[in-house]
């Protein structure tokens, strides 16, 4: 209950003018290293091993893949379903218990993906000219707050390619989730569980109120997980990180700085339009000529 009221508050007016939200801010490695044991739940593994293997199999043609580096592969969903399609997969991620769970899974899938445990601002150039694929899939990239961050991930993963290969990023569509200040990422229950994904909209004040010269910016989002035990009389544990959340031409204007020539922005992996206004995702095909 405590938690729910918490979430209905945010974001509170501190009596020194400063706006404030609930919930302690883990780095992303901290909150995947909690997050990693209810994860597969979470995000409904199992099934989207079978459901989403059809969209891979046609990129894995189109471009002919062989070699993919999984950037952000988590508990290793895209890097296992790729390598049961026939392509040789390194899955990097920061977090270690997420790699754990990704090395696991494999097992269990009968996929021969590796597995690293790597932060992409370290991949200099360990990897140049390794990967004729880069994924970084399931809204990662927000993960990198700072722009330099940003910027050094999108140059290794540039540098990671062959030349002519593909980056393939997909990040929620926030061109439309800011403009509809959305909070609301996701609810999904499961037979002992109850997980709600949802933002907090952190406004800094940029400026002087007392002059009324300011503007109000939503640079950050806290990003939480809620997750209800239902086994355990419905006890609750919420989960907090920061994300930077990327418009889509901000995404395409990153790219070309780090060298990409041709970059396409779709509404999803099938390569359906982009509506700024409707669409669930954003996706853009990145290719380094
Ligand atoms: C939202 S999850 C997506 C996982 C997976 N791609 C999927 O779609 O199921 C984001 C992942 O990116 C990883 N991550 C975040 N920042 C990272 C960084 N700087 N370097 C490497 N991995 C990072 C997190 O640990 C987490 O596992």
């Amino acid at each position: 209950m405590a938690d729910a009221v918490k979430i209905i508050l945010n974001p509170i007016l501190t009596e020194n003018g400063k706006f404030e939200t609930y919930g302690k801010v883990k780095s992303a490695s901290d909150f995947y290293d909690e997050l990693s044991s209810d994860y597969v739940d979470m995000i409904e593994f199992s099934s989207r091993i079978e459901s989403e293997s059809k969209i891979f199999e046609s990129i894995v043609g189109k471009y002919k893949v062989t070699r993919c580096l999984d950037a952000g592969c988590g508990v290793g969903l895209y890097s296992i379903i790729l390598s049961k399609l026939g392509v040789k997969v390194l899955g990097i991620d920061i977090s270690g218990s997420m790699i754990e769970r990704a090395r696991e899974l494999a097992q269990r899938f009968g996929a021969s993906a590796e597995f690293e445990v790597l932060d992409f601002s370290s991949i200099k150039d360990k990897y140049r000219e390794n990967f004729d694929l880069v994924l970084c899939l399931g809204n990662t990239l927000p993960h990198l707050i700072s722009e330099k961050e940003m910027l050094a991930s999108l140059r290794n993963f540039y540098n990671s390619l062959e030349p002519n290969g593909i980056l393939i990023v997909q990040i929620l569509n926030y061109d439309k989730i800011m403009e509809n200040e959305e909070r609301i990422v996701n609810v999904r229950e499961t037979r002992d569980k109850i997980f709600v994904r949802f933002y907090d909209f952190e406004p800094t004040i940029i400026g002087s109120p007392s002059l009324k010269v300011f503007e109000v910016r939503k640079d950050f989002l806290k990003f939480n997980v809620l997750i209800v035990d239902k086994t355990k009389n419905y006890s609750s544990k919420l989960i907090t990180t920061r994300i930077k959340p990327i418009k889509s031409e901000e995404l395409r204007r990153k790219l070309h700085m780090v060298g990409f020539k041709e970059v396409e922005i779709f509404g999803n992996l099938l390569g359906e339009e982009f509506k700024a206004c409707e669409s669930k995702n954003i996706v853009a095909f990145a290719r380094k000529i």
